[in-house]
């Protein structure tokens, strides 16, 4: 039997702090990605202009081209956010709304969800907030166990490396679950 061929995993980060807990969060996903999963980081989400349906009416400009481009061509999909005020930073809101029109690739995608915060829960709100949006547009974001990462200050070390071993067990075995649910769509 010839082996499957990998998934292609987007990874869409919803910080654009240079010392992100959740960039750190990304990178520990990036570095650890299983067999059979290929994750790859959306660059330019802070060059997508606001949702405008003015602009879209005008044509795409450059940077909405390339990332629904990059969206399209992806066979599931990793966010790592950050929560603001219980719900998603508007960078990556304004990503996720570009992406849905048109074509909409995010109509049957996987999608695994990600988040970290000094605070207790993790991020557990913005997840909320991701799967009610992602539930309107038929999304399949993957069932729980959820990867929320509290008290994320603590589970680094200075050069910004995941090593809390709880963690790192459940990044590895979400991204696993991606790549399985991927497969299981036929994706
Ligand atoms: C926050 N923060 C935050 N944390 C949380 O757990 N729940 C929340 O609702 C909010 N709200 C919020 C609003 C705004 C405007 C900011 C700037 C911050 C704190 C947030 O989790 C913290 O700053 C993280 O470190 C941000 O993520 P990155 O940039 O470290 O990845």
């Amino acid at each position: 039997m010839t082996e499957a061929a990998p998934i292609r995993a987007l990874a869409l980060l919803g910080s654009l702090r240079a010392k992100s807990l959740n960039r750190m969060l990304l990178n520990a996903a990036l570095a650890q990605a299983p067999e059979g999963l290929v994750l790859t980081e959306a660059t330019g989400l802070d060059a997508l202009p606001h949702f405008n349906e003015d602009i879209e009416a005008a044509g795409d400009p450059p940077a909405v081209v390339a990332f629904k481009a990059a969206l399209a061509g992806a066979q599931a999909v990793l966010v790592v956010s950050p929560e603001y005020n219980s719900g998603p930073p508007g960078v990556l809101k304004n990503a996720i709304d570009w992406g849905s029109r048109g074509a909409n690739p995010w109509r049957g995608m996987p999608v695994a969800l990600m988040s970290a915060s000094p605070g207790a829960l993790g991020g557990a709100r913005v997840q909320a907030q991701l799967r009610a949006s992602f539930s309107g547009m038929g999304t399949m974001v993957l069932p729980g166990p959820d990867v929320l990462v509290g008290q994320a200050g603590s589970r680094f070390d200075a050069e910004g490396k995941l090593t809390d071993a709880t963690t790192l067990k459940l990044v590895a075995a979400h991204l696993a679950r991606l790549r399985d649910l991927a497969r299981a769509l036929g994706r």
